[in-house]
């Protein structure tokens, strides 16, 4: 059903910004202690290798740089869910956390992740296209400090193929991450997405695992066609608290999955994404509670699953 709010969104043009006067200052310090790329060398690198992705790929996160942002550790379960578990020592014959970063991009939310200590063995990522894995690799300059082998690819959410990258983690991911990948699917598709999300996660735990992470919703929920250069690289449909967890309850139903899922608990929060000027560390991105009527918003989500 289309009302006026989405036939409104309809009329967004995507942002291109052609270059931009600092990094976030998280992205930064990383880019100098991590990837030993020297301060005044960071804009330069960063820009070039933004328009080379944005010149195959011209989605709207990449056209805005929002991608430099670490919207995983901007997440409220980063710290105590994500984190936490990813670096603590885990004694024999207890389950080992396992965590996959599907639709990395760039791969910074993994890059900050091995920053914050995360135990690289447990990490992987996936992309649909292996350009952007090679673009993370050339952004942060670690190929002789990551397993290669852990980053995956071709991985699509969405294909039928017994040969697709994302198997080998079927049945193994504790937290899976997808931020800014749900809003690129239809409804139709995104069911399909939440299912095959339900196949990566790890069954045998006798506790819940989680999926989470973060994507354009709107207090009116509906189809949406942000315009782009390319009808492939648009946001599709958005979601708010409700309508996200009608969808995780409908996938949940259907027979595959309505015996094996003892519990699924959906929790999300719509936010406005506001950039701040802040005397320590440039321009900073904070997240604050939407006006009414906002349909392009952020919404920030954690899925708990449960299996028998
Ligand atoms: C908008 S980018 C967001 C990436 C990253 N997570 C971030 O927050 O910056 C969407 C990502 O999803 C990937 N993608 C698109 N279609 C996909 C599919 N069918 N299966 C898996 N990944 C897909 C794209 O290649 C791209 O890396």
């Amino acid at each position: 059903m289309t009302n006026i709010a989405q036939i409104e969104a309809s009329a967004y043009h995507s942002q291109f910004y052609e270059t931009l006067e600092a990094l976030p200052k998280s992205l930064s310090d990383l880019l100098t202690t991590y990837s030993r790329i020297p301060k005044d060398h960071q804009i330069d690198h960063v820009v070039k290798l933004r328009d080379e992705a944005y010149a195959d790929f011209p989605y709207p996160c990449i056209g805005t740089f929002r991608f430099l942002e670490f919207d995983l550790s901007a997440h409220y379960a980063y710290q105590e869910h994500v984190l936490s578990p990813l670096k603590m020592p885990f004694p024999d014959n207890t389950i080992e956390p396992l965590f996959l970063d599907l639709g990395t991009c760039f791969g910074q939310d993994f890059r900050k992740l091995v920053h914050d200590g995360a135990l690289v063995r447990r990490l992987w990522a996936s992309d649909i296209d292996s350009k952007f894995i090679d673009f993370g690799f050339k952004m942060f300059n670690d190929a002789d400090k990551l397993p290669m082998d852990h980053f995956l690819c071709p991985g699509n959410l969405i294909s039928k193929s017994p040969d697709d990258k994302l198997h080998v983690l079927d049945d193994k991911v504790t937290i899976l991450h997808l931020t800014a990948v749900f809003h690129l699917f239809s409804l139709e598709d995104q069911k399909a997405v939440a299912d095959r999300c339900l196949q990566l996660l790890r069954k045998d735990t006798g506790g819940p695992v989680l999926v989470l992470g973060a994507h354009v919703g709107s207090l009116s929920p509906g189809p949406y066609q942000r315009q782009n250069v390319s009808q492939d690289y648009s946001h599709k449909y958005r979601h708010d608290e409700e309508s996200w967890k009608g969808l995780w309850d409908y996938v949940r139903g259907k027979d595959a999955w309505k015996n094996k899922i003892k519990n699924l608990e959906v929790k999300s929060r719509l936010l406005r994404r506001n950039k701040v000027k802040d005397a320590e560390s440039g321009e900073i991105t904070v997240f604050t509670r939407p006006d009414p009527g906002s349909n392009l918003l952020w919404q920030m989500y954690e899925v708990w699953v449960t299996f028998t």
